[in-house]
């Protein structure tokens, strides 16, 4: 065990570099000798399991927590503790993050093509977004490292987030967004959580090349995802879903990339549970990205995943408007691993798949939509067989991008676009607002009108 490791009373945490292996401090991100991404391992787990505990004794303990009152055990995320790096319980920083449902989406498995599909809602956490998980975990580690700043530069969410958690913890925050490339809702999110906002006149890979020279120059704690502790709280969400699952696994796991860390937490999740025997077998993941923000498609096409291909990236998923992502190397090696596949979906296609998930009564933001498009690619082309069992992971709230919404349904969202002529197709799922005079008898026509046409359906 390295003197470095983190030494905790249930279990030992240190970081390793995912490519020489080389042990690294537990504050850095990178290797100090290849420059790789860090991961954090677990040497501490002994023969039985985390805190000496096989898989039915920690299956039973997370469950046992659920009617408990402690603040970490409310949490979706301390409540598998034992899985990740410990943190002193007056450190934690939790906003009751976890906890996500998951839905049955009967109407677009139909349009999918498959007989049963479900919906993994992590825009269900406190600020809408999936970097909830992530943030607490790494938050806890920066108040616990004794930072007194942390910084992210980001496409709105993993800023809104890190703003609250900041917030919540005592912790001052700087936030770098690209001007007039983000959500409105998001960038209102970490004003009013507090953080020092700066939009810089740049795109979100511009915003990350100054962060890393901020953070190298201050003693500001990153907390982009390249930060592993996010990748770890990010993990919980695939032992979360099995355990809602009953610890059977589905056929197939379905995330947006942008940075891609997290498919990657999702890919180490499974293993380790893999690894701890809760699951023999692991399920397909795949990723799919927008056409015009899809270096991970093209890195595998172009180069068999040996070398990024970074790319100039244009979506209105603003979310996963990412051209350069960080966590590249680690989503390959889980998309390999478990026989998953990429895929990428173009601006009509994740427009149509966001209203279809509105439609169930659910609704996501853009960048969310892409596995639903991404899912009707790849039943069309046989990957995705109509019998398995597909979960979309949807990793943020439909209120997140009321504008795009707004757009949609007025039928704007295209206008003056490339897209414009091919915009036909979403017309079946407008819903435009409509203006009457203050006149019942207006309005019963209108309603009859409607029942008219349902009964046709
Ligand atoms: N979906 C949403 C809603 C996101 O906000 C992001 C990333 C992704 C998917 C992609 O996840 O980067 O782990 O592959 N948002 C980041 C941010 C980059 O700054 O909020 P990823």
């Amino acid at each position: 065990m390295s003197e470095q490791a983190v030494k905790t009373g249930q279990s030992v945490s240190e970081l390793r570099c995912i490519g020489c292996c080389r042990i690294a401090l537990p504050d850095r991100f990178r290797c100090e000798h290849c420059r790789d991404l860090l991961e954090i391992v677990f040497p501490g787990w002994d023969e039985q399991g985390p805190a000496g505990l096989n898989a039915e004794g920690l299956k039973q303990l997370w469950a046992e927590r659920q009617s408990s009152f402690d603040p970490a055990d409310r949490s979706g995320v301390w409540r598998f503790r034992e899985i990740l790096p410990e943190i002193t319980t007056q450190e934690i920083i939790t906003i009751k993050e976890g906890n996500t449902p998951v839905y049955e989406l009967a109407h677009c498995a139909k349009s999918a093509g498959v007989q049963q599909l479900f919906a993994k809602h992590q825009g269900m956490n406190p600020t809408g977004s999936f970097k909830d998980t992530g943030m607490t975990v790494a938050a806890s580690f920066a108040r616990q490292a004794g930072y007194r700043w942390v910084a992210c530069a980001s496409t709105g969410n993993t800023s809104a987030s890190m703003a609250a958690y900041a917030a919540r913890g005592g912790l001052h925050s700087l936030v770098l967004i690209p001007e007039g490339k983000i959500s409105w809702s998001k960038l209102s999110q970490s004003l009013d959580y507090g953080a020092i906002t700066c939009q810089l006149k740049t795109d979100f890979d511009g915003c990350v090349r100054v962060l890393n020279e901020v953070v190298q120059k201050m003693p500001v704690y990153l907390l982009n995802s390249v930060n592993p502790y996010r990748i770890e709280g990010q993990k919980t969400v695939a032992f979360e879903l099995l355990e809602q699952f009953g610890w059977e696994p589905p056929d197939h796991i379905i995330v947006p990339g942008g940075n891609l860390a997290n498919s990657s937490a999702i890919g180490k999740a499974l293993r380790e549970m893999k690894q701890l025997g809760f699951i023999s077998r692991l399920p397909k993941i795949s990723v799919i990205q927008a056409e015009g923000a899809n270096p991970l498609i093209r890195t595998i096409r172009e180069t068999g995943g040996e070398k990024l291909v970074p790319v100039q990236a244009e979506t209105m998923a603003t979310a996963i408007r990412i051209g350069n992502p960080a966590s590249w190397k680690k989503a390959l090696r889980v998309i390999r691993e478990s026989e998953g596949t990429v895929e990428q979906v173009t601006e009509i296609e994740i427009a149509l798949a966001k209203a279809e998930i509105g439609a169930e009564g659910i609704g996501c933001e853009p960048a969310s939509a892409v596995t639903l498009a991404g899912l009707k690619k790849l039943v069309k082309q046989g990957f995705v067989k109509a019998n398995e069992r597909v979960v979309l992971i949807l990793t943020g709230h439909a209120l997140k991008d009321a504008e795009f919404t707004l757009k949609f349904h007025r039928g704007d969202l295209f206008v003056g676009t490339p897209f414009e002529s091919q915009s036909e197709v979403l017309q079946s799922q407008q819903r435009t607002p409509l203006v009457l005079e203050p006149n019942v008898d207006a309005v019963i026509h209108l309603l009859r009108t409607a029942e008219h046409g349902h009964k046709k359906d």
